[in-house]
């Protein structure tokens, strides 16, 4: 999907008001089987998550024991408008929580499951889930994507664990990147390609290929979708190989006009033998392994300040030939 595409999805999802795709349990699986020993002995928390539809929720309560969870909180945020998903009626926003299989039949049982209601709407900046959040020491979910940039700030400032969803345009959300320069959060595992998210039966978008009615669901396709995490996991650790060679070929990397970095047009062509500042795709930084690459900064036409190094006319964004350029992370390799 272009960006620009992303971009109306986004912007439609927003008119819809729901910012409420719901994740699949299939999605959730192929990501958390990459984590396995980070949540023993730990309380993990669903903070956008309604415990009768999330499948965060149905993963952790089932997996609980298999994982070694110590505690499964769960609150579910209630729209001051009635939910489109017209499960949600009660009138109280919810929490929930979960202490593991009691009755000895590994599954979540009703009266195993303590729901307690919330005294505000369970927004994820109301004190009262703050204070759940302190208790957390890892949150995982989907989030509202129109709210990203403040639910990241919120997992950062308590200094929180984190595995989430997000779109690809928060790469270059100026607070989000510097978080990723910085090795503060990285992507995930299951990353780019398209995935199927569960809409409300009223959901509708105009490009009709992207809808799909299954079992009576309705299923909405998203592509250029990313897990951003802060737990450590091997595929961040894989080194890039590089194939190709600067030297000899210093006319397929030409230099911007304003940086001292040579442009290069997708990962794959990462030189292997030159070692000052290169501008790559953004989205390289799903490819990115912190012990191969350090990034050095981002440019693009709207973004300012954030280049790591000097701009020579004083011009941010990618110029070549005097024309801006797609936006790009510079990177350097590592000796
Ligand atoms: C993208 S949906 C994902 C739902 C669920 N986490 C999942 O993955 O299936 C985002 C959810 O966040 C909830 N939400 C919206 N604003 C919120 C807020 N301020 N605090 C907590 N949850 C919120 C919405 O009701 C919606 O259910």
């Amino acid at each position: 999907m272009t960006k620009e595409t992303l971009n109306k999805t986004l912007s439609k999802a927003r008119e819809n008001k729901n910012d409420d795709f719901y994740t699949q349990l299939t999605d959730i699986e192929k990501e958390l089987k990459h984590y396995k020993t980070h949540f023993k002995d730990k309380v993990v928390f669903c903070n956008c998550d309604d415990p009768r539809v999330s499948n965060f929720f149905h993963y952790f309560s089932y997996n609980f024991e298999r994982l070694g969870i110590k505690k499964l909180i769960t609150t579910c945020y209630k729209n001051r408008e009635m939910d489109l998903f017209s499960k949600n009626e009660a009138e109280q926003a919810i929490y929930l929580e979960y202490n593991g299989d009691k009755s000895g039949n590994n599954v979540p049982d009703p009266e195993e499951i303590g729901i307690k209601y919330l005294k505000g709407d369970g927004d994820f900046r109301s004190k009262e889930s703050i204070e759940l959040l302190k208790e957390a020491d890892i949150v995982v979910t989907n989030p509202p994507f129109s709210l990203f940039r403040e639910y990241v700030a919120q997992l950062i400032e308590y200094e929180k664990k984190f595995l989430i969803i997000g779109s690809q345009n928060a790469f270059t959300y100026r607070d989000i990147f510097t978080l990723f320069r910085d090795n503060k959060i990285w992507t995930g595992v299951d990353n780019g390609g398209t995935k199927w998210f569960e809409v409300p039966p009223g959901y509708d978008i105009q490009t009709k290929s992207r809808i799909k009615i299954e079992n009576g669901k309705k299923y909405f396709s998203m592509g250029s979708i990313f897990w951003f995490t802060n737990l450590d996991h091997s595929k961040r650790h894989e080194e890039l190989i590089l194939y190709k060679q600067y030297s000899g070929n210093e006319k397929e990397y030409p230099k911007y006009d304003n940086y001292d970095a040579i442009e290069v047009a997708t990962y794959k062509d990462i030189p292997s033998d030159y070692d000052g500042v290169m501008g790559v795709p953004i989205t390289f930084l799903d490819k990115y392994n912190p012990e191969q690459f350090e990034i050095v900064g981002l440019i693009a036409g709207n973004i300012k300040g954030l280049a790591g190094i000097p701009s020579a006319t004083g011009r941010d964004g990618p110029y070549m030939n005097g024309k801006l350029k797609y936006g790009r992370i510079l990177i350097r390799k590592r000796s």
